[in-house]
């Protein structure tokens, strides 16, 4: 049965409060380390990290887990922000075809919060303090987007998650070469959006203008650039 505008709009409040909330359980269990982390090219293997070790936290120094946390609480602020658009992007379009189509992607992207949530724990780290302010700016672009029509809301999908899946190879570079765990997630993320934006493309979307292209780089850097602290 069809729901009215207004369960999908208590809906989507309750994925905001879960979101935010840390309520939330991912369908996939985490990537195995090993499995399909690229080791870095300019790195020797870890000492002492068997691959398949799922918690190496512990043998990173303090120094290592620092950034790994930087860079785990980044991605997780990048899952918290591609719920509120997913969310926005289904509750703006008229088509149900559609709106199936963004509550599934929504729900992947769960897993990928998940994990993220559960591998900031294991390295001792915290999500970011902001979460709720990213969440709101970001369903407001979701909501603007989507009523730019259906073509063009798939196409900020499209660009999204090429976005995102550069600034995770980016990632990639910078873990430290013994975080397996986390290097695990990652690539296992970055896959995945790069699915996002091939079924998003497939489905309609049209290319955006290179100055949209670029605001959407910026309005990422900055909030890559205050995640990473705060
Ligand atoms: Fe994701
Ligand atoms: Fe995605």
């Amino acid at each position: 049965m069809e729901m009215s505008l207004v369960d999908r709009w208590l809906c989507g409040a309750e994925v905001a409060l879960r979101t935010l909330s840390g309520g939330v359980r991912a369908e996939r269990p985490a990537p195995l380390p090993g499995a399909s982390a690229p080791a870095r090219a300019d790195a020797a293997g870890p000492a002492g990290v068997a691959p398949g070790d799922g918690d190496a936290a512990a043998s990173l120094s303090a120094e290592e887990r620092r950034l790994s946390g930087a860079l785990m609480r980044v991605n997780h602020v990048g899952e918290v922000c591609a719920q509120a658009l997913y969310q926005a992007q289904a509750l703006a379009t008229a088509d149900p075809a559609l709106r199936e189509q963004m509550s599934s992607a929504a729900r992947e992207e769960i897993d990928h919060l998940a994990w993220t949530q559960a591998r900031l724990a294991e390295l001792g780290d915290r999500p970011s303090l902001l979460n709720p302010v990213w969440y709101g700016g970001a369903f407001l672009i979701g909501l603007a987007a989507g009523r730019l029509g259906d073509r063009v809301s798939l196409g900020f999908v499209v660009e999204t998650e090429r976005q995102v899946e550069h600034h995770l190879a980016g990632h990639l570079d910078r873990l430290p070469a013994a975080d397996l765990a986390s290097r695990a997630i990652v690539a296992q993320m970055q896959s995945d959006e790069a699915a996002h934006a091939v079924a998003a493309q497939a489905a309609g979307g049209i290319g955006l203008p290179a100055p949209v292209r670029a605001a959407m780089r910026l309005a990422a850097k900055v909030m890559t650039t205050t995640a990473h602290r705060i």
